[in-house]
């Protein structure tokens, strides 16, 4: 397969590797990041290529987006930021026919916790006695607060913890209500990514934690993303492909 990747910043540059390591060939595009191929998403930079991989700017997602449909290109966008326009891009995918994998978060070991915290908080939420919370640590270079990732899980745990109705992020300088969920965020070092949710009685805490090691297993799952799509047209999310990964 030949592959587009739009940004090479620090995702662009870790998905490129693995995209030749799995016998793909690639280019890069990117108007500024020394070493792209080519600074801008045109015809010379798509010629030939089966599915484009866009890790840019939020403010580039759509410009982008609806550049890969005119060309009739499918893409994988891993781009946050953009989501206000959900609609735009679904009219985008079905009027060009390309195909289209979206997430903001394309690592498999954490779409798969996201499962594992659902089935955790079914079981713990229907049992007495186990109150539920949850932290998350990230390094001191990362500039939002609670993560994505937090307020997900917060959802989840919400969605299947019947006495939990309100996420509260941050520092409680109070009791927490019977029916909020406490998700607290902790900023030092270098941690590239710890999530820890607890079901906790007067007896026991039952913890399931997500610890990232690196940015490449966000790069893996993107190039997964790549294949998956290539065969395919229409709008997709990542729960289709974890679904195709895990016989779902
Ligand atoms: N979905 C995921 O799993 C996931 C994981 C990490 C980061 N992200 C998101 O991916 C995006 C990129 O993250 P990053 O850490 O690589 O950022 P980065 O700033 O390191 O790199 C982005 C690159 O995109 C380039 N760029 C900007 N506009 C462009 C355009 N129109 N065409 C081509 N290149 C363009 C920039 O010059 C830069 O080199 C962000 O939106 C980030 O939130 C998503």
């Amino acid at each position: 397969m030949h592959i587009a990747m739009v940004g090479y910043g620090r995702m662009g540059r870790e998905i490129v590797p693995l995209c030749r390591e799995r016998g793909h060939t690639v280019v890069t595009v990117d108007p500024t990041a020394a070493g792209a191929d080519f600074r801008e998403l045109g015809a010379a930079a798509l010629c030939g290529v089966d599915v484009c991989i866009d890790f840019t700017h939020p403010e580039s997602a759509i410009g982008n987006i609806e550049a890969m449909a005119a060309a009739g290109v499918s893409m994988v966008v891993g781009t946050t930021g953009w989501y206000d326009k959900l609609s735009v891009v679904k009219d985008v995918v079905a009027s060009s026919g390309v195909g289209l994998i979206w997430s903001p978060n394309f690592s498999l070991g954490v779409n798969l916790y996201f499962r594992l915290v659902s089935a955790a908080a079914a079981l713990f939420g229907n049992a007495d006695g186990y109150d539920v919370m949850g932290y998350e640590i990230h390094h001191n270079g990362k500039a939002d607060s609670p993560s994505g990732t937090a307020i997900k899980l917060a959802q989840l745990l919400v969605a299947g913890v019947k006495a939990k109705t309100t996420p509260v992020y941050g520092m409680l300088e109070r009791k927490p209500l019977p029916e909020e969920l406490h998700f607290a965020s902790v900023r030092g070092g270098s941690n590239p990514g710890l999530h820890t949710v607890l079901f906790d009685s007067p007896f026991d805490t039952i913890e399931v934690s997500h610890q990232n090691r690196s940015r490449a297993g966000l790069a893996w799952g993107a190039v997964l993303a790549a294949e998956f799509i290539s065969t395919r047209k229409g709008y997709y999310e990542i729960e289709d492909l974890i679904d195709s990964i895990i016989g779902g």
